[in-house]
């Protein structure tokens, strides 16, 4: 069976944004948590224009080429914006979980309204037996609390940000973790998990 991955971009205090996340303003104050991502002299091998440290380099594409499909959060999808319609990943399908209709959902993108078992269930239908990506911390939460999460890979950027989107909510149990493998690299230090069950 596919994997289900939770890789994030966070703060040492544990955010994904920075203050005032919103659609046209990205993540908010947070942007840097994305730098490694440019700050290197090696492209990726799955997404153009990325040019990454080598560690960080290995360690991304290796995890972007396990994945077949993403499903994520309503609030990652509107902030940002859409996607253009396609989805954040070259080779991926996107999923959009939500409560809501979203009338703006495209042909190439598939929006489920019934839960995150269902959204995962259409993303592994979608992933061709690869493996599921999910983006945004309430998706991830939501999924964590079902029992749904295979892997989470933390790219540990060294700042505080002091407020913003937390990558992990509330939970109804300890969820005990194994690390897997932690590589620094120039900017981020990649902490790989698998999740105990
Ligand atoms: N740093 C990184 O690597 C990284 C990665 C991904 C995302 N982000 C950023 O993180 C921010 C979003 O994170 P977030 O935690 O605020 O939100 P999120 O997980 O993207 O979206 C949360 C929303 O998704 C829907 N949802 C979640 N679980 C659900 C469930 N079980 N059933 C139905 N709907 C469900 C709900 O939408 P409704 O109730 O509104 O319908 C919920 O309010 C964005 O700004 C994004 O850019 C950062």
């Amino acid at each position: 069976m596919s994997k289900v991955i939770a890789a994030h971009a966070v703060s040492v205090d544990g955010f994904i944004t920075g203050r005032d996340p919103r659609p046209g303003h990205g993540l908010g104050d947070g942007g840097m948590l994305f730098d490694w991502y440019f700050d290197g002299g090696t492209a990726s091998g799955v997404f153009d224009g990325f040019r990454l440290s080598e560690p960080s380099a290995r360690v991304f594409d290796a995890l972007a080429g396990r994945v077949g499909a993403i499903v994520a959060g309503r609030n990652t999808y509107e902030d940002s914006d859409r996607f253009g319609g396609g989805s954040p990943h070259p080779k991926a399908r996107l999923v959009v979980l939500t409560h809501r209709e979203a009338p703006e959902i495209t042909a190439q993108q598939t929006l489920v309204t019934t839960g995150v078992e269902d959204a995962i269930a259409r993303a592994r239908d979608a992933a061709g037996g690869r493996d599921v990506g999910l983006m945004g911390g309430g998706v991830v939460t939501s999924a964590l609390a079902a029992g749904l999460v295979d892997e989470i890979v933390l790219h540990q950027v060294p700042v505080l940000l002091g407020a913003g989107r937390p990558f992990f909510g509330e939970l109804p149990a300890h969820v005990r973790l194994r690390l897997v493998e932690a590589v620094p690299a120039p900017g981020v230090t990649h902490l790989h998990y698998a999740v105990e069950r």
